[in-house]
């Protein structure tokens, strides 16, 4: 084929984009000349743990937001590849709730089955991407990180998969500069063990609060203090932790909060989410949301609607995850080979504007769960993903929902049935707030998961 597609990113999308190509390719599809560039020396995105924070190796902010003993917070039943189960990668059923690496496992483990690490640049970051209206091409400048050169290649489609859990939203608050302990956002914590013995304020009342929290409170904090902006997350928290309104000033090591309420604490972490950052596209191309489901700007939540050669896999808020982003990278693919064709400027607007005002009018997360599998459907529709129950996969995440409700700290513990295979997963041969150690080999340890007893 003649034409030539950059991929932005070798993560969770990235990879997706690159095994939709080769599925294309392996049913005798003539696909593109593809390219992928990838910043971090290896494929696997946020999945990669680094000991950095700040700036990589090479000057270039680190990527990673994930921390040790960082476990899933939703049932993998939840993100199962539709062309590649759990328990064929591992062999046998494992537990509901794996580890980061077990996790990490899994996304490369397709990958590595297939041909398509050929096609990543590592330690290439991408620097600038520019469009040309006269030849309708992209020119990418990247930096080779280890030459230490620039270079610029054409490309007839970009794919921006970079995405968007790495660069902090950090707000201030008065007497931050003056506090005596620890600052620092989500994305440079890495290790709980750092707070034994500690007073924490969480600022933030999402998912990372939630889990950076409850795994400070697992390794020994002394207490956790979550502020919020709009709601508390109303869990049935332990004594130990408490949920308060907004900081608003720190004097000392006191926190003072709109309630007036005050609390005396160690260390404070802004757990107040991240930006949408695309530093290498320019104004005209660039994509300006914050995390929502259905982010503006973009068809089918995936195409430019400033220029449909441009493309964002990843960039909603995420139930679904590597399920959605295979749902994407095929929507895209297909796209790109002429299998689907985009409607009229105005349809596509229209089209678009229909989602974001459906979306704002979802009330609660079991809304929003079915308007991401609505979502997915809509996406499948017209491709030859095979095929998954995105419908019982809502089913399992508002399951999730409801024993989260139950049991923050234990709802790690559950079961749930494949959809793809039927299994019902074993559960895990220590309940989370026990397993300290959160390797692959402690997870996997042979013989050690119990069949569980009760249909999830
Ligand atoms: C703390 C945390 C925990 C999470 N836990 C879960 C979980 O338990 N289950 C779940 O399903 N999801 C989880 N997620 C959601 C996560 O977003 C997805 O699982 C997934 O990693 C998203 O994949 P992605 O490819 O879109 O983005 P990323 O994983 O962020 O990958 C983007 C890639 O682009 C590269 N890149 C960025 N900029 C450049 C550049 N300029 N040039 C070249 N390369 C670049 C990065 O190095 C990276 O490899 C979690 C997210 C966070 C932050
Ligand atoms: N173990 C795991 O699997 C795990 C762990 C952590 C994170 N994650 C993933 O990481 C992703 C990001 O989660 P996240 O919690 O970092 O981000 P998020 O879901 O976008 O939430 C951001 C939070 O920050 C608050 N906030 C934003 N600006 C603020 C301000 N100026 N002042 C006070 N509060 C402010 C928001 O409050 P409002 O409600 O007022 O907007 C919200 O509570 C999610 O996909 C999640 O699944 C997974």
């Amino acid at each position: 084929m003649s034409f030539r597609v950059a991929i932005l990113g070798a993560g969770p999308s990235g990879l997706a984009q690159l095994r939709a190509f080769e599925a294309a390719r392996r049913n005798g599809a003539d696909i593109p000349e593809i390219v992928c560039y990838e910043k971090q020396s290896d494929w696997g995105g946020l999945w990669n743990y680094t000991w950095r924070t700040g700036l990589d190796a090479y000057g270039e902010p680190v990527h990673g937001s994930m921390y040790r003993y960082l476990w899933s917070n939703g049932p993998k039943e939840c993100l199962e590849f539709a062309d590649y189960s759990f328990e064929e990668h591992f062999g046998r059923p494992i537990p509901s709730y794996p580890p980061r690496a077990v996790l990490r496992d899994y996304i490369m483990g397709r990958v590595a089955k297939s041909n398509v690490r050929q096609y990543i640049r590592f330690n290439t970051a991408v620097h600038w991407v520019a469009h040309d209206e006269a030849t309708g091409k992209f020119a990418v400048t990247v930096r080779d990180l280890k030459q230490d050169e620039l270079s610029t290649e054409e490309f007839d489609h970009v794919i921006v998969a970079t995405g968007h859990f790495s660069t902090p939203n950090a707000p201030y608050f008065e007497g931050l500069e003056r506090f005596p302990g620890r600052v620092l956002h989500a994305h440079d914590f890495r290790d709980a063990r750092e707070f034994e013995g500690k007073d924490l304020l969480l600022i933030g009342s999402s998912y990372s609060a939630e889990d950076i929290g409850t795994q400070c409170h697992k390794y020994g904090a002394r207490s956790v203090t979550f502020s919020y902006r709009s709601k508390p997350m109303g869990f049935d928290w332990p004594e130990s932790f408490a949920e308060v309104p907004l900081l608003t000033e720190v004097v000392g090591k006191t926190a003072h909060f709109k309630d007036g309420t005050s609390k005396e604490i160690d260390a404070i972490i802004l757990c107040t989410g991240y930006q949408h950052h695309f530093p290498f596209l320019p104004d005209e191309l660039t994509l300006t949301t914050h995390n929502r489901l259905y982010p503006e700007g973009l068809y089918k939540g995936i195409v430019s609607l400033a220029n449909p050669k441009l493309m964002f896999l990843g960039m909603q808020d995420q139930y679904y995850t590597f399920n959605m982003f295979d749902a994407q990278a095929w929507y895209a693919r297909d796209l790109m080979l002429g299998r689907i064709e985009l409607p009229s400027a105005e349809a596509m607007e229209a089209d678009t504007r229909e989602w974001v005002a459906r979306e704002e009018q979802v009330a609660d997360p079991f809304e929003a769960i079915d308007f991401q599998a609505a979502y997915i459907l809509d996406l499948l529709e017209p491709t030859d993903y095979p095929e998954f129950d995105v419908t019982a996969v809502a089913e399992i995440f508002k399951q999730w929902e409801h024993h989260k409700e139950a049991d923050i700290l234990g709802y790690r513990n559950k079961s749930y049935r494949s959809t793809l295979t039927g299994t019902l997963a074993p559960v895990h041969h220590t309940p989370w707030m026990d397993a300290m150690d959160d390797s692959l080999e402690a997870f996997l340890a042979e013989g050690k998961s119990q069949p569980a007893k009760e249909r999830a």
